[in-house]
């Protein structure tokens, strides 16, 4: 059974989106997979209550008690471990993770970017691409390196930017295809289908799901 822990720090619509996925697809029976743990790093966070309605245990890590990041992130890692984690997903995590703790959990630790990455990395991405004006904008499943919003792509979801689009209704878009983008990761990481190798994403017998994820 592949362990799960998300690690979220507001809406938690991404774990939403992941729960009731694995729920919709009986993961535990289907897939050897289950969310065995929820943790934020905010106490009101409201993805606390989601963990809640489907549950999952959450706790919470609040970064301000720490006198430093280091200290905050060795906690994380500790509090992580103890669930005997396969993978860790940061599902609206917005906390910068330092390196020690990146090494430590590289190639199961994941992100969910809202932006075509290696454009619009970090905040504010949706008002820079409507700025930049770009036409084509969407979202990213990344394996996390230590660079922020770096590391090595797993899949992308992509839109059209409509004319008429302002950060509200282009957000809201993005984040309609990061719920199907990254259980469908999440899926494919568990059932092994996707892994991190020398910094490189490989995949096995990934085709034709990714193709359909592309629609
Ligand atoms: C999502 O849009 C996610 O892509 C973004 O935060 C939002 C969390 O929403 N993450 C980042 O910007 C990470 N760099 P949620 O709490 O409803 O899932």
């Amino acid at each position: 059974m592949k362990r799960i822990v998300c690690l979220i720090s507001g809406r938690g619509s991404n774990l939403a989106a992941i729960l009731r996925t694995a729920e919709s697809e009986r993961w535990a029976t289907e897939i050897p997979a289950a969310v065995v743990a929820v943790i934020s790093n905010r106490a009101d966070a409201a993805g606390l209550a989601v963990a809640a309605a489907h549950g999952v245990p959450a706790a919470v890590l609040e970064h301000q008690s720490f006198a430093s990041r280091e200290q905050f992130d060795a906690r994380l890692a500790e509090a992580i471990e103890a669930h005997r984690a396969d993978l860790v997903v940061l599902a609206g995590f917005m906390r910068v993770l330092g390196g020690a703790f990146v090494n430590r959990f590289c190639g199961r630790l994941v992100n969910v970017h809202p932006s075509l990455l290696p454009a619009f990395p970090g905040l504010a991405t949706h008002r820079r691409a409507l700025a930049a004006g770009v036409r084509v904008h969407g979202a990213t499943v990344h394996f996390v390196s230590g660079d922020v919003d770096g590391g090595a792509i797993i899949a992308q979801a992509a839109l059209g930017v409509l004319p008429e689009d302002n950060e509200e209704t282009l957000a809201a878009r993005v984040l309609q295809r990061e719920h199907v983008l990254l259980p469908r990761c999440v899926r494919w990481l568990c059932e092994g289908r996707v892994a991190l190798q020398n910094g490189r994403v490989v995949t096995r017998d990934l085709a034709a799901d990714h193709l359909a994820l592309l629609g």
